[in-house]
C-alpha cells in the first residue's frame, strides 16, 4: 500500500535526519530530493546546460559525497529556480512517493507541489542561527574550512532564494504539522514527527 510522508523545510532544519529516522522506523523508502537539485547544480558548475543535466540525471549521480559542499548547495538553489528544471524532476519524485510499501520524501515543495495528497505532511523549521551553527559544525567535522558568519550568510541567501522564487517556493502546506527543532534534540524531533505519523495511521485504520 502507498503511504507518503512529505517533509519540507529550510536548509539544516533537521528534516533530513527526521526523514531518515522515520524511514528506518517504519520500513519506508527515503528520497532526499535536495540531492536531485544538487546533482544538477554540480553538472552546471562543470558547464552542462541545466535542463540537459536534469533530463539526463541518473540514480548513480545522487551517490556522490561531492554534492555536500556549500558551493554545490548554492548551485542547487540557483538551478531550483528554473521551472523547466523542476518540471523535468517531477515524474521521478511522484513515482517514488507512491511506491508500494511507503515513502518519505524530504525537500522544499513535497507537500505543496510534488505530493499534495501525501498522508502526512511535516514542516520542519529552526532559527537561521541554530541552522547555521549545525551546518558549521558538520562542515568543520568534514574538514571543510569556513566560518560561522560565512555559513550564516549562506543559509540566509538560500532561504531567501528558496522562499522567494515564483516556482514551487518553500512554504508549509496548509495541513502540515509544524515542528520547530531549535530547542529539540534529535530524538525529541523524531518523536514529534513519529507522533504525527502514528496519529494519521490510527485514523486510517
Ligand atoms: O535540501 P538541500 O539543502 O540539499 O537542497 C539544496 C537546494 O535544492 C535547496 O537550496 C533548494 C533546492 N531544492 C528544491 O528547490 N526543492 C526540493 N524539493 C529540494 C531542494
Amino acid at each position: 500500500m502507498a503511504f507518503t510522508i512529505a517533509v519540507d523545510g529550510p536548509a539544516a532544519s533537521g528534516k533530513g535526519t527526521i526523514s531518515k529516522a522515520l524511514a528506518r522506523e517504519l520500513g519506508f523508502a527515503h528520497l532526499d530530493t535536495g540531492l536531485l537539485y544538487r546533482a544538477v547544480g554540480r553538472k552546471v558548475l562543470d558547464g552542462v546546460d541545466p535542463l540537459e543535466a536534469a533530463q539526463a540525471l541518473l540514480a548513480e549521480d545522487l551517490e556522490n559525497d561531492a554534492l555536500r559542499t556549500p558551493e554545490v548547495a548554492q548551485a542547487a538553489s540557483k538551478v531550483a529556480v528554473l521551472g523547466d528544471v523542476r518540471a523535468a524532476l517531477v515524474d521521478f519524485q511522484r513515482a517514488f512517493a507512491r511506491r508500494a510499501g511507503g515513502a518519505v520524501l524530504d525537500g522544499r515543495d513535497i507537500g505543496t507541489v510534488i505530493c499534495p495528497e501525501a498522508e502526512v505532511k511535516l514542516f520542519v523549521t529552526a532559527s537561521a542561527e541554530v541552522r547555521a551553527e549545525r551546518r558549521f559544525r558538520e562542515l568543520s567535522e568534514k574538514g571543510i574550512e569556513t566560518s560561522f558568519d560565512e555559513v550564516l550568510a549562506d543559509v540566509r541567501a538560500r532561504d531567501e532564494r528558496d522562499m522567494g522564487r515564483a516556482e514551487a517556493p518553500l512554504k508549509p502546506a496548509e495541513d502540515a504539522v509544524h515542528i520547530d527543532t531549535s530547542r529539540l534534540d534529535v530524538d525529541a524531533a523524531f518523536q514529534a514527527a513519529l507522533a504525527a505519523v502514528r496519529e494519521k495511521q490510527e485514523a486510517q485504520s
